[in-house]
């Protein structure tokens, strides 16, 4: 079957289009045979940058300009026409009302025309399924357990129920167990700036622009090659306490706190700002590992994922491994490439929906921004 998935909750506009095929599609646990035929994203960086985070009206223009174009360029990639796509997979929340609805009102207009069903993706359940992908470079893969060779998304051979996912992006900070596909329990989440936000707004403040997650990793990762040590610390916010839950928006004010507070004595360097990125980053990545080892050691978990824009950050993922594998957890990531947003991580949550039979139609579908899983 061939899905094509469309994806505009945030800044990016993303066209996905994937052939997967399943001798056991009706299976729980079927696993597919996922070649993607076109992945493309079309990123609003530039438009917001100026503003230092995401303006919904800008980003819904944009999508509105943008999407008819990724897409055609998509059906172009994957040499096919829209009469031989099966379904279409799209996120219809939880993300900004505005940006939504173009990717709502695209779907709406497609699935009127050519007669298509329409699966309703869940953003987080999209991030999640990123994890359910390893880049697929069409060689045989043998699988250790049956030991017969099958193209499977090779991700699968470790993943195991029940699993404890992290998915940590700009708008979202939350632990979610898993005990199977499609079966999610919160078990904690952000009370104020999901970790994403705080990237970009201590960002903001030392002027460095944005998004700042990779601007405030490469800063911290150029304080870990100097020989300059700048004393400083900030909190680890929340990181006693005997829940799962996070907040971010204290250390944010921490970092102004500091910068008001050396600016009094010194000029701030770019040293200065380096060590400041440094501890920060390494802040956010303690009260992350932390919370979620201890999740997955209460829920008794097998494997710990993580997902959304921030698990591209270098330190978290090296950090998270070496912590995961001193507890004896199987540690998962998605490919760097597919931890920020992405229409393929859609097409794969909506193949998982639709094996469990969650199809609609273009009349029925709505943006949901507050969308729970
Ligand atoms: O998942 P995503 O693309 O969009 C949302 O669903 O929010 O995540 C974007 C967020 C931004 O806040 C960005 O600063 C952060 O992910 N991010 C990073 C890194 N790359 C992106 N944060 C830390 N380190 C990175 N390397
Ligand atoms: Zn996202």
């Amino acid at each position: 079957m061939i899905i094509l998935a469309i994806e505009t909750s945030c800044d990016d506009t993303s066209v996905a289009i994937i052939e997967v095929k399943s001798k056991k599609q009706k299976a729980k646990n079927a696993n597919p045979e996922i070649k993607v035929l076109a992945n493309l994203i079309s990123s609003q960086i530039r438009i917001h940058k100026k503003w230092g985070g995401v303006v919904p009206n800008l980003a819904s223009r944009a999508h509105a300009k943008n999407l008819p174009i990724v897409f055609g360029k998509a059906l172009k990639e994957a040499k096919l026409k829209i009469k031989d796509i099966d379904v279409i997979a799209l996120t219809i929340g939880p993300g900004l009302s505005p940006s939504l609805l173009i990717g709502v009102h695209f779907a709406r207009a497609l699935g009127c025309k050519y007669n298509k069903p329409i699966i309703p993706v869940n953003h987080v359940e999209g991030h999640i399924c990123s994890n359910f992908f390893q880049k697929f470079d069409n060689s045989e893969i043998r699988n250790p357990k049956s030991k017969t060779k099958s193209k499977i998304p090779n991700s699968e051979f470790r993943i195991q129920f029940p699993i404890m996912n992290l998915i940590v992006s700009g708008g979202h900070t939350s632990l979610y167990l898993m005990k199977g596909y499609g079966k999610y329990q919160l078990v904690g989440k952000t009370r104020d700036d999901a970790a994403g936000e705080a990237f970009d707004k201590a960002a903001k403040m030392m002027g460095l622009g944005y998004p700042g997650g990779p601007i405030i990793s490469a800063l911290a990762e150029s304080y870990k090659l100097t020989a300059i040590s700048y004393q400083l610390t900030l909190p680890r916010p929340m990181i006693n306490s005997k829940d799962f839950d996070f907040s971010f928006s204290g250390l944010k004010t921490a970092v102004f706190y500091k910068l008001r507070e050396i600016s009094e004595k010194e000029e701030i360097t770019k040293n200065i700002k380096m060590a400041i990125a440094y501890e920060f980053q390494q802040s956010v990545i303690d009260v992350l590992i932390s919370k979620t080892i201890s999740a997955a050691k209460k829920y008794k978990t097998k494997t710990i994922a993580i997902s959304g824009g921030v698990s591209a950050n270098s330190e978290l993922r090296k950090q998270f491994e070496q912590k995961a594998k001193e507890n004896g957890i199987t540690f998962v990531m998605p490919p760097k490439d597919m931890s920020t947003d992405n229409g393929l991580m859609i097409a794969i949550a909506g193949y998982y929906n639709f094996l469990a039979g969650n199809i609609s139609t273009w009349d029925k579908i709505d943006a949901d921004p507050n969308l729970k899983l």
